[in-house]
């Protein structure tokens, strides 16, 4: 079973850089496939608490070569500033790969971003900022920036030429802004070039002959199957390809190779930004969660918005991942509740629906038809089985399994890396 995707079945933050992190120390490769620096992974190691951007979670495990995929959009100030903070902390970061096929999100693709937000006013996406969205236009576009690119001055200084052509018609012309330079942008990204050269690395020939040779690959998603670029809420989206798909592309390698995909799932629902979120909840319960489940955004610190948890949407992951397990994050936050509410189904305009509807205006219109499943008020942080679960914290799991269409095959009970209980092994 060599190859894994492990992969955000809702809307980001359902716990993978744990989960990642827990597999790290049995793996050989952890590789990001997909997405940038908008991520933000929180992996807790003992007393010591890590939160990843761009870095696949891996690289905390000493064995393990972390690789960012040609799919992955990176910015080189901050995948620096995260490597300093990791070595100043201890870690070895040397074993870092990096595709020469990723693109590279350039000071213009942030600015870009950050003014057609404002632009959007109430319509805005609530992206992080970060230049994801305008990276990968540019990419699908053919003017984007590449490591690889780094490497001949001259085709670097054409490509940022051809790139900022119509951008800066743009900035100055409609959104009112100062024209940026060629020169400048070339001299930045040129001043990166030393510090990436030994992560470069044709990472798609180092996968496959790892998987050739029976080595353990593990792809880490970013961000979650509803913030698809193609499957998710679009247009509330990431510009990527989170699903189990975008493995494959975003790292180069064939679908006949992935093994197992595992979607991780969060025992409630979160969201951050805009866009639909039918079991949102605005009361008491809704701040409860998001106080006692810490959920507060990685990159941005921006509140997440909480809720129930949503088995419409699960099913609807199970479907366009191919999941073959769930990973059940953060059941200790439900701890407390007398009843706990699980969506079952929607009403769209008077009608029961079971499967996600396709169209976006069903979506925002979709309420919650919820079934009321028996709380516990034990604490479950120390259960190391399933049998140590209280009868009705086991029996809410199995619900879900039931409606979520794949085996939940690991269940976390706190953040850290032993809170966690195993019921089948993922290797
Ligand atoms: P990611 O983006 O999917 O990696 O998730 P984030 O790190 O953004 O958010 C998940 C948060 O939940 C982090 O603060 C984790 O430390 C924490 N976490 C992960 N699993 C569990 C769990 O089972 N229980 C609790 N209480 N916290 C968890
Ligand atoms: P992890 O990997 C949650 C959301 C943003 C915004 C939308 C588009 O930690 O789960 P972008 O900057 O990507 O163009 O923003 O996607 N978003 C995330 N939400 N977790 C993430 O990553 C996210 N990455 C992007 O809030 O709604
Ligand atoms: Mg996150």
């Amino acid at each position: 079973m060599p190859a894994l995707v492990l992969l955000g079945a809702q809307w980001g933050d359902e716990g993978k850089g744990k989960a990642t992190d827990l597999l790290g120390g049995s793996v050989d490769y952890v590789v990001r496939y997909q997405g940038g620096n908008n991520a933000g992974h929180t992996v807790v190691v003992g007393d010591q608490k890590y939160a990843l951007h761009l870095l696949p979670s891996g690289i905390l495990s000493p064995g393990c070569t972390p690789v960012i995929g040609n799919g992955v959009v990176v910015d080189p100030s901050v995948l620096f500033s995260e490597l300093n903070g990791l070595n100043d902390r201890g870690v070895d970061t040397s074993k870092l790969l990096i595709s020469g096929n990723a693109h590279i999100i350039t000071p213009y693709n942030v600015t870009v971003d950050k003014v057609t937000e404002r632009f959007l006013g109430k319509r805005k996406i609530g992206t992080t900022g970060r230049g994801i969205g305008p990276t990968y236009a540019d990419k699908i576009n053919r003017v984007g920036i590449r490591i690889q690119d780094l490497y001949d001055e001259s085709i670097l200084t054409q490509k940022v030429e051809a790139a900022l052509d119509g951008k800066n018609q743009l900035l100055t012309k409609v959104f009112n802004r100062r024209a940026i330079e060629v020169g400048q942008v070339v001299e930045e990204l040129l001043s990166y070039a030393d510090r990436l050269k030994p992560y470069v690395a044709d990472t798609v020939l180092v996968l496959n002959q790892a998987l050739e040779q029976d080595k353990v690959v593990l792809f880490e998603g970013g961000q979650g199957t509803l913030l698809d670029i193609d499957h998710g809420t679009y247009p509330f989206v990431t510009s990527s390809n989170p699903t189990a798909g975008g493995a494959c592309t975003g790292a180069g390698v064939g679908p006949t190779k992935i093994s197992r995909v595992i979607g991780i799932l969060k025992a409630y629902t979160t969201r951050v930004g805009s866009g639909p979120f039918p079991t949102e909840l605005f009361d008491e319960d809704g701040d409860a969660l998001r106080r006692i489940g810490g959920e507060r955004g990685v990159t941005t610190g921006r509140d997440r918005r909480c809720g129930w948890f949503d088995a419409v949407i699960a099913r609807y992951a199970t479907r366009v991942n191919g999941l073959t397990d769930f990973f059940l994050t953060k059941l200790d936050v439900l701890t407390g509740w007398e009843q706990i509410p699980v969506c079952v189904a929607y009403e769209i305009d008077g009608e029961r629906v079971e499967e996600l509807p396709y169209s976006q205006t069903d979506f925002h219109h979709a309420k919650p038809v919820y079934e009321y499943l028996p709380g516990w008020s034990e604490d479950i942080t120390k259960a190391k089985s399933f049998s140590d679960l209280p009868k009705n914290a086991q029996d809410y799991v199995k619900a879900l399994e039931e409606m979520s269409g794949a085996p939940i095959s690991a269940i976390g009970v706190g953040p850290g890396r032993d809170e966690t209980i195993e019921i089948n092994s993922f290797l």
